[in-house]
């Protein structure tokens, strides 16, 4: 089996973040959403994979270069326009040749789960096999309509009234069936060639299209909030490792990893948590639910349940909760009693009390 990895949108639902790098690469434990894919598509014993990638490519490469390092073959297929999921089969057709593939989007995070489903695939002989799940608003998603065993009847995209509440997630099993479909179908009213009409498109010619219920942990990294979910989920497993210095008087409790190089100073932290290679901590009380980057300063900040990307500073400012600050962002006290000093980057987003 082969895998096609899907990393050419371009997340306006994750602004601020997205306007500065790919939102398959907005980190989460400190790693990019998409390195999580491929790690999870190689757990799968797949090892020959295509991303199919945007305007930009060049952020994607230089972040996963030729899979060495994840122990997959990349090849990087070029997508001129975002003109649909079952566009980006239609370009990997020399690389898929006849063989079996899961299409996987780059933007969702699965952990566990999804092996059972390829085994039910393999087994099976279905000319594909979706991974689906209840969500409570259907609207936002392909919907499935399927019989008793699971078998699909009916697709279709982000339904004004849905008729099931069952989602396709960001998962997809296929057979070399999928070409004639993606060759058959037009463009949708959003102008793009659909993978939910391809596979409708299946179903209409007696095709056999089964669904599984995928039971681990899964967001489509769509927004904010869900990013901050994927990033409690990862940490939650998290292995604790101290790499960098920790002095005598600060606290750990529970799983951290204290990156190499990074500094830690009369502070607490609370795992889970990761701090980055070569970021400095001092006087602070960090976590639980925390990933701080590379390179980020930390002094006399408190940072709960929240993400700091890469160079980002926090100093004297505590009770930073559910938050994500941007890359060499910095958030500081002010040096004058009641004025607050922001400079802030569209489409951000700002809470402050009182
Ligand atoms: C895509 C698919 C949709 C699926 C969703 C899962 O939607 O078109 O069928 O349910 O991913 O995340 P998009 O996020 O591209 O709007």
């Amino acid at each position: 089996m082969k895998a096609l990895v899907l990393s050419g949108g371009s997340g306006t639902r994750l602004r601020p973040f997205s306007y500065s790098m790919p939102k398959q690469l907005v980190p989460v434990a400190n790693r990019p959403i998409l390195g999580h894919v491929i790690d999870s598509v190689r757990e799968l014993g797949v090892t020959s994979v295509a991303v199919v990638v945007g305007d930009r490519s060049e952020d994607i490469r230089a972040v996963l270069g030729d899979g060495s390092s994840h122990d997959v073959d990349i090849t990087y297929i070029r997508q001129e326009a975002p003109l649909g999921l079952a566009h980006c089969v239609r370009i990997a057709r020399r690389f898929l040749g006849d063989d079996d593939f899961v299409m996987y989007l780059g933007d969702n995070m699965l952990t566990g789960g999804l092996s059972e489903i390829a085994d039910r695939f393999r087994a099976d002989r279905s000319d594909a096999h979706l991974a689906v799940r209840k969500v409570d608003d259907p609207r936002r998603f392909g919907v499935a309509e399927v019989d008793s065993e699971g078998r699909v009847l009916r697709l279709v995209e982000k339904p004004e009234h849905p008729v099931s509440d069952l989602a396709v997630i960001g998962v997809y099993f296929l057979t070399a069936a999928v070409h004639e479909a993606v060759d058959a179908i037009t463009p949708s009213e959003r102008g793009e060639l659909e993978i939910t009409d391809a596979i409708q498109w299946m179903v209409d010619q007696g095709g056999d299209v089964r669904t599984s219920v995928h039971q681990g942990f899964w967001r489509d990294t769509g927004r904010v909030l869900d990013v901050l979910d994927c990033n409690r989920e990862l940490l939650a497993g998290l292995k604790p490792r101290i790499l960098g210095a920790v002095d005598p008087n600060s606290r750990i409790v529970g799983p951290v990893v204290v990156g190499e190089g990074a500094r830690v100073t009369r502070s607490h932290l609370a795992g889970p948590a990761v701090i980055g290679a070569g970021a400095v901590v001092s006087d602070s009380v960090v976590g639980p639910y925390t990933s701080v980057g590379d390179g980020c300063v930390l002094d006399r900040a408190g940072v709960a349940d929240s993400i700091v990307l890469e160079g980002a500073a926090v100093r004297g400012v505590i009770g930073v909760h559910s938050s994500v600050i941007g890359r060499r962002a910095s958030v500081t006290d002010s040096p004058v009693t009641h004025r607050r000093t922001l400079f802030i980057g569209d489409d951000s987003k700002v809470e402050v009390h009182g």
